[in-house]
C-alpha cells in the first residue's frame, strides 16, 4: 500500500502576460480582472482554501504587485468604511486578506507551466500539494479538488482533473488517454460516483493535433500531485511552445513505480466549470455568475431577455 502524503499546500500559477486580454493587461494582472465583483484570482484561492489547503503559493512575476496588495490589509480603505459605518463592504475588504496564508516566490523567466511548478520546489517540500491554474473557475457547489485530493490521499498517486471536450477543441489542452482503474484499488472513503468518475491515466500529450489525440479527453486546470514530479520536472526538456510543460513531466511520473511516487489518476468531471482564459468565455463566465446572484440575477436576465429580442 502506498504511503499517501498530506495535501496541504496550493500552488498557484499566475505569472502569465494575459496577452489575449490586451490592452486591458497592459498594467494590470490577468488575473485581476473582475468576475462580477470580485477578481478572478479570489475564486481561485477561496477554491483552494474550501478544500482545506490554507496554505497558497503564488508563482508570479513582473507588473503583478496588485495580486499582493488585493491579499493584503488596506488599512486606508478600512478606516474610510469604517467611518462610515459600512460594515457589508468592509467585510468584504477583509475577506480577501483573511482568506488563508499567502505567500509569492517570483518565476523570473517565463518557460512554461512545469518550470513555474519547479519553482514551488522549495516551499513544498517533501508534501503532496496541488496546482489551480487561474483561467479555470471551478463552481464552489461541485467540489472538484476535494475530491481530487481525497483519491490521492487514498492511492498516493497524482491526480489530474479531465473533462470532456468536442473533438476539434482539444488541440487547445493537453489530452489524456485512460483505462480503466486497476482491480481492488482504494479511492477512499464516500468515493460513490457523483459528478465525477476515476480513471488511470495511460498517456498524456500536451495540445496534440486533432488527428494525433488520443481521446477527447482535456486536462483542465487543477492537478494533485505527488512530490515526485519535482524531479521529474527538473530533467524535463522543453517541449510544445519551447516551454517545460507539466504535461510531459506527468507523462513520465505515469510509467514511474507507485511505490516511487509515480502513478496518475484522471477524475472526469462533469461539473460546472467556467473558463476565463479567453474574451468570449470570459463574458460567458460573467454573465452566468451574475445571473446566479441573489443581489444581481433577476434584474440581468430580465434585461437579457429584453436585450437579446430586439438583436
Ligand atoms: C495549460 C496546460 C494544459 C491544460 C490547460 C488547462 O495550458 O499546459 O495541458 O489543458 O492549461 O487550462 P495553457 O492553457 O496554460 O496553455
Amino acid at each position: 500500500m502506498p504511503t499517501a502524503h498530506p495535501v496541504l499546500k496550493a500552488v498557484i500559477p499566475a505569472a502569465g502576460l494575459g496577452t489575449r486580454f490586451l490592452p486591458a493587461t497592459k498594467a494590470m494582472p490577468k488575473e485581476m480582472l473582475p468576475v462580477v465583483d470580485k477578481p478572478a484570482i479570489q475564486y481561485v484561492v477561496e477554491e483552494a482554501v474550501s478544500a482545506g489547503l490554507g496554505d497558497v503559493l503564488m508563482i508570479t512575476g513582473r507588473n503583478k504587485r496588485p495580486l499582493e496588495d488585493h491579499f493584503d490589509r488596506n488599512y486606508e480603505l478600512e478606516d474610510v468604511l469604517t467611518a462610515k459605518g459600512d460594515t457589508g463592504k468592509l467585510a468584504d475588504v477583509n475577506h480577501s486578506s483573511d482568506l488563508g496564508t499567502i505567500h509569492y516566490v517570483r518565476q523570473g523567466d517565463p518557460k512554461g507551466l512545469g518550470h513555474a511548478v519547479l519553482c514551488a520546489a522549495n516551499h513544498v517540500g517533501d508534501n503532496s500539494f496541488a496546482v489551480l491554474l487561474g483561467d479555470d473557475l471551478i463552481d464552489e457547489r461541485d467540489q472538484l479538488l476535494q475530491r481530487m485530493v481525497e483519491v490521492h490521499r487514498a492511492t498516493g498517486q497524482s491526480v489530474i482533473a479531465l473533462i470532456e471536450v468536442p473533438q476539434d477543441q482539444i488541440s487547445l489542452y493537453g489530452c489524456a488517454a485512460v483505462s480503466d482503474l486497476p482491480p481492488g484499488l482504494d479511492l477512499g472513503e464516500g468515493s460513490e460516483p457523483t459528478a465525477t468518475e476515476v480513471r488511470q491515466v495511460t498517456g498524456l500529450v500536451e495540445k496534440p493535433a486533432v488527428e494525433d489525440a488520443p481521446s477527447n479527453l482535456a486536462v483542465i486546470g487543477r492537478y494533485v500531485l505527488n512530490p515526485a514530479v519535482f524531479e521529474v520536472l527538473r530533467h524535463t526538456p522543453p517541449g510544445r511552445g519551447g516551454e517545460i510543460q507539466l504535461t510531459d513531466a506527468l507523462a513520465t511520473l505515469m510509467d514511474t513505480d507507485v511505490a516511487d511516487g509515480g502513478g496518475v489518476l484522471g477524475v472526469i468531471f462533469r461539473g460546472r466549470r467556467y473558463d476565463t482564459g479567453d474574451r468570449l468565455d470570459y463574458l460567458k463566465t460573467v454573465v452566468t455568475l451574475a445571473s446566479e446572484r441573489h443581489d444581481l440575477g433577476g434584474p440581468l436576465v430580465d434585461w437579457l431577455k429584453e436585450f437579446v429580442a430586439d438583436k
